[in-house]
Order: C-alpha cells, then structure tokens, then sequence
C-alpha cells in the first residue's frame, strides 16, 4: 500500500519553508512592535468550548469540526480556530489578573472538514493576534492598523478592507426581527440552508454563496440602520482613527462573519487575486465571549490571517529560499574521508555551516553535489593536501583557488567566509 496525504492536508515542502519563515518572523517583530505576547495552546479542545463559542448553528460547528470521543464518553475537537482556545487559556490561567489588557498572538495549525478547493484546506493555518480587556474604539484601530502593517510590510500589494458593525446584544435582536421578517417574505426563494437559517441565524444568510440568494439579500435592512447609539458612537470614532492612520476601508454592511461571537466591529481584508475565497484575514471585536465562557466581563477583539491564502498572494513578489551551506568539504581517499568528516562537525559546532558527502565518492561527483546545495565554497582535500598540510579552497561563485593551512582551517575559512 502506498501511503499518501489525506484530502484536504498537504504537505509544507522543504523549498516552501524559507517563505512561511520569512512570513512568521515579520508577523513576530511586528507583533512586538505592537507589544502582542506568544501563547502557544494545545490543539485539542473539549467540542463544548467551540460549540459555545463559534456557535451551534454556524457551518463550523454544525458540519465541519474534526471530533473525537474518548475512553469516559466526552467529546474533543481538533480546533477550528484559535481564538476560543485563546479565550479559554486567558480565563483558566488568569492572564488578566494584573492587568485586564492582554494583548496575545498565537501561530499554528487549525482543522476543518470543508470541501477543499483553491485556498480552502482541511488543515491550514493561521497567524492569530487577540487583544482582551478594551471596548474602546481604539483599541479596534490599533489592531486593524497592526493587521495592515503586517500584510504591507510582507509585500502585500492592494490589501483592502471591509468594515461593519454588528452591533450589540440589545440593537441586533431589533435587526433580526427585521431581518427574519423580510426573509419570511420571500423564503421559497432562497435555498434550503437559508430557509433553515431565516429561522435559527438570519444573519448567516448574508454569507451564502448562492446566486439566487445573494440577490434576493441586495434590498434587505441594513444593520448600520439599527444600531444604537453607542455602537454607532464606537463605529464612527474607529473610522475617524483609521482615516488618521491614512488606513483606507469600504463600509460593507452585508459583511457577516462565519462564527457567531462577533459584536460592534467585524472586519475582513481582501484581495480580488483570490478568487471565490478572498479573504486573506477575518476578525472583529466579540465582547461577550469572555464572560459567557465562564470568565469576567471583558470585552475583547482579534483578527486571524489565512497563512496559506497570504503565500498564495505573496507568490512572485517573495522567494526566500533556505539558503545553501557555507562551506562544502570534499574528501578524496579513505584518510581523506576520514579527516571530512571530523571538520564538517568541528567547524560545525563554530557556527559554520558545512556539508560533505557520507559515502566515497570521485572529486566530481562531490562538486557535482556541492553545486546542487548551492554551497559557497568548496575546500578539497585527497593525500597530497594531508601530506602538505595545505588544503585548496574552491570559491564557487568567482571560481577562483586558494590555498589554506589544514592546521589553522576554523580560522582560516572564518577569513575567507
Ligand atoms: P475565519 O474567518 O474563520 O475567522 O478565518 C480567518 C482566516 O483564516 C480566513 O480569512 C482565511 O484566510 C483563513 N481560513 C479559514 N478557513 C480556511 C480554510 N479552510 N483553508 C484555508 N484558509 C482558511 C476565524 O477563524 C476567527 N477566529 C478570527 C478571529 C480571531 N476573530 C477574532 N479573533
């Protein structure tokens, strides 16, 4: 039998890696800059967090959550997001103890069984930033500003961002009233998922991708129009501080999100390269969902990047390949050999990165292959150079010869590197 992937999973290759590093490191220097903190939860989660979190109704929860039962009957799930998970690890562990403002990130694997097509994977992973403990408009600006620093500063070219408010507990129930009575109007006209969500989570329908039903939703009430005063308030001081940061957005009030904590600000930056799964990041503020875990009453904001979708984007503007060793040994000859391979892992332990070939091999082969790892230089050495004492040095790019002293070879290749 031969073994390959499962569908929906794929392997990160070596010759990818250098760009998901360069793409990790810049979220972690940015992320200081904004003074964000790693927290690294685990993988797997008891189901009730996400299914209390993300919502009973939402496609996640209802058809898409990896779940297994374990020896005492109670269910686990491979997380599909991090932010219950991170929600949860501030409540457990008390991170607002000293001081309410906690502002994490967090970077790994995230699993949904959706059907895979082009950016949508079963495993994919995200780039998480959370901020907890402000309900200030600010706060919404800082974190969208740190969000579009980071895609611009990767070389993303023409992010752009979608805004909304959903308002809060007390305005929405007003719009969904509305909303449920201009569905129940012209139900038989939308799909089967949609007849069921007018009734259980109206505002999911603004998010289905059937065509019959995206048009049927152009003339529905606008929740912008049933806010109240506060939330407008909020809304109206955060565009105010992203037009001074010189932050571009579109109002979007159909703009709806997949998880069901969303309150006040929901956000998605987008790009049109993407085709049918277009947004490269989704977050907004979810006020309540630290109390209704079993937490205090602090609200809180955060935002998820779609790894894979951004490298997709980034293609042709980065390529940051792992870079090919620094010095590649050539032995020829038992006594040779023997000698190479006590170099390779002394220069090594110096800091020095170097490569040898483990069988015997003929001088060409061996400059065949330091060719291929891309090394630097090549130092050869067969009899005559351990008789001699002097090694020759190979320089790949300007292909030019020198000698070095065997005895003296860390110091010697350090000058040379
Ligand atoms: P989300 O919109 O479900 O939000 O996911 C965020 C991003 O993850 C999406 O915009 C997309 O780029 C990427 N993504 C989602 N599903 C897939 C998939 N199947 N394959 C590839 N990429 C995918 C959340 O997960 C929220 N937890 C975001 C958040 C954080 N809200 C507040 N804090």
């Amino acid at each position: 039998m031969e073994f390959s992937t499962i569908k929906g999973f794929r392997d990160i290759l070596p010759k990818e890696v250098g760009n998901w590093h360069y793409l990790e490191t810049t979220a972690r220097t940015i992320f200081k800059l904004f003074g964000f903190k790693e927290i690294r939860p685990p993988l797997l989660e008891r189901t009730e967090l996400f299914s209390r979190s993300i919502g009973q109704d939402t496609d996640i929860v209802s058809k898409e959550m990896y779940t297994l039962t374990d020896s005492k009957g109670r269910g686990m799930t491979l997380r599909p997001e991090a932010t219950a998970s991170v929600v949860r690890a501030y409540i457990q562990n008390r991170l607002y103890q000293d001081d309410p403002v906690q502002k994490l990130f967090t970077i790994g694997p995230m699993f949904r069984h959706e059907r895979p097509q082009k950016g949508r994977f079963r495993q994919f992973h995200q780039i998480n930033a959370e901020l907890f403990g402000d309900g200030g408009p600010r706060s919404d600006a800082d974190l969208i500003h740190m969000a579009m620093h980071l895609l611009t500063s990767v070389g993303l070219v023409g992010p752009v961002l979608n805004l909304n408010s959903l308002g809060c507990e007390k305005c929405r129930d007003g719009f969904r009233k509305e909303l449920k009575s201009y569905l129940a109007q012209r139900i038989s006209a939308f799909c089967g998922d949609c007849q069921k969500r007018a009734e259980t989570n109206p505002l999911r329908v603004f998010d289905c991708k059937v065509d019959t039903c995206k048009e049927q939703i152009m003339d529905a009430p606008s929740i912008l129009d049933y806010i109240c005063e506060d939330c407008r308030e909020h809304f109206s001081s955060l565009q105010g501080y992203l037009k001074d940061l010189g932050i571009p957005f579109s109002i979007n009030h159909r703009l709806v999100r997949g998880l069901d904590y969303y309150t006040r600000t929901c956000f998605e930056i987008q790009s049109d390269q993407l085709g049918a799964q277009n947004a490269v990041i989704g977050g907004g503020r979810y006020d309540g969902l630290v109390k209704e875990l079993g937490g205090p009453d602090h609200p809180a904001i955060g935002f998820a990047i779609g790894v894979e979708r951004l490298l997709t984007l980034l293609e042709g503007i980065v390529d940051h390949q792992t870079g090919g060793p620094d010095l590649f040994i050539a032995g020829i000859g038992s006594r040779a050999e023997e000698k190479v391979f006590h170099w390779t892992n002394i220069l090594r332990r110096s800091g020095i990165c170097v490569e040898m070939e483990y069988g015997s091999k003929g001088l060409k082969a061996q400059m065949k292959k330091a060719d291929r790892v891309g090394a630097k230089k090549v130092l050869i050495v067969g009899d005559d150079e351990l008789a001699s004492g002097k090694g020759i040095i190979r320089d790949m790019g300007a292909k030019i010869q020198t000698d070095v002293d065997l005895d003296k070879l860390e110091e010697e290749i350090k000058r040379l590197l």
